[in-house]
């Protein structure tokens, strides 16, 4: 019998329309344009004034329904990667389920950090394959803003807010869709980057507040040296098991956190970087949202064609980290 296949039959996202630039930087924290352009590669990216984390989800589900004309009652399931949810419950997904009108659908929310869009995805896809749904919604949205501290240069320059959302459903071919997945972590990565305020270890007072607990903490050498080594080797190994060399793969979709961490990425990989999505100069780093908002321009743009083999990368808090193969499927949206 022929492998049950899920695949992404819909992809769509959300930015908010506020831009925060280097030069807005600037004025708030110690910094410059030169020094964030080469460390990061990032330009500027978006803020949501109003609103949380579930409308910048709902806003790439309407931007996915716009070229996917499915009625929001045929979802059965959503899944929301973030961390970044609207409260610790209800769940985001819920909140969303709520907001689309979704209403034959269940959900959770998971927590994968900036791996949180490819641990989805592999999870979405066992419902999928194993027949027990046939309309998965998969959303990657954080509001990063509203944890970010905007007194740390450290941090404060790296993040912006995004959503991004596939549809999973059955491939028609078992050739095409999501063919492998290597997904790892690591909880020994896990004091150098988190948020220690507000969970069951650190009950929110006074004094996390105080502490400025309840903001994003990261020590960046370690992380960086550890995303290097993780985002390559995962992405190097989802090769070598599959078979393919560098010509073989027409897109890297490298989770956005450094350019520099990318570059070392397509290099292990042999790929060039005319294969390579970035947009990390425009978003900077939208955690669980990136890959998904990657995969919408490329697709909204035309480049992203059906038959083309792309491999999704990942590296975040955790440590987490991952790669998945995929054989495009979706048609050109039509002009
Ligand atoms: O998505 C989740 C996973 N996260 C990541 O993958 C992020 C991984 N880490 C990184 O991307 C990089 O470590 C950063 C971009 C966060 C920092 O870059 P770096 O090259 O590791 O810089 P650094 O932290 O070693 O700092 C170098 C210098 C320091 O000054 P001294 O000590 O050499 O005098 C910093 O104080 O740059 C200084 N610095 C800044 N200068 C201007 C740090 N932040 C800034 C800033 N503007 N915003």
């Amino acid at each position: 019998m022929a492998k049950r296949r899920a695949t992404i039959t819909a992809v769509g996202h959300y930015a908010p329309s506020k831009i925060l630039s280097n030069a807005d930087l600037e004025k708030m924290v110690d910094t410059n344009d030169e020094w964030i352009r080469t460390r990061t590669g990032i330009s500027e990216r978006h803020i949501l004034e109003n609103g949380a984390t579930s409308d910048l989800g709902v806003g790439a589900i309407q931007a996915m329904l716009a070229h996917r004309k499915i009625e929001p009652t045929e979802i059965d399931i959503i899944i929301v990667a973030t961390v970044t949810p609207d409260m610790f419950f209800p769940s985001t997904a819920c909140i969303i389920q709520d907001k689309i009108g979704a209403k034959n659908a269940w959900g959770f929310d998971l927590s994968g950090a900036c791996s949180g869009f490819l641990f989805a995805l592999h999870t979405g896809a066992q419902f999928v394959e194993n027949g027990t749904a046939s309309k998965v919604l998969i959303v990657g949205a954080d509001k990063m803003s509203s944890i970010t501290d905007y007194s740390d240069r450290n941090t404060c320059i790296l993040f912006g807010d995004a959503g991004g959302a596939v549809l999973l459903e059955l491939s028609e071919d078992p050739e095409y869709g999501i063919l492998d997945n290597r997904l790892y972590c690591d909880g020994a990565g896990g004091p150098f980057l988190n948020m220690k305020g507000g969970g069951s270890l650190n009950p929110p007072t006074h004094e996390t507040v105080d502490k400025r607990m309840h903001y994003i903490y990261q020590d960046g050498k370690p992380v960086f040296k550890a995303a290097v080594k993780g985002m390559a080797d995962v992405s190097a190994e989802i090769m070598e098991r599959n078979k393919l060399t560098g010509d073989d793969v027409s897109w890297l979709v490298p989770h956005q956190a450094n350019l520099r961490i990318i570059d070392a990425t397509a290099d292990r990989m042999g790929i060039d970087r005319s294969k390579v999505m970035i947009n990390i100069d425009r978003y900077g780093n939208t955690t669980a949202a990136t890959i998904p908002l990657c995969l919408s321009e490329w697709w909204l743009s035309g480049k992203l064609k059906r038959g083309q083999n792309i491999v999704l990368a990942s590296f975040g808090a955790g440590y987490t980290w991952g790669a998945t193969l995929v054989r495009w499927s979706l048609e050109n949206p039509k002009p």
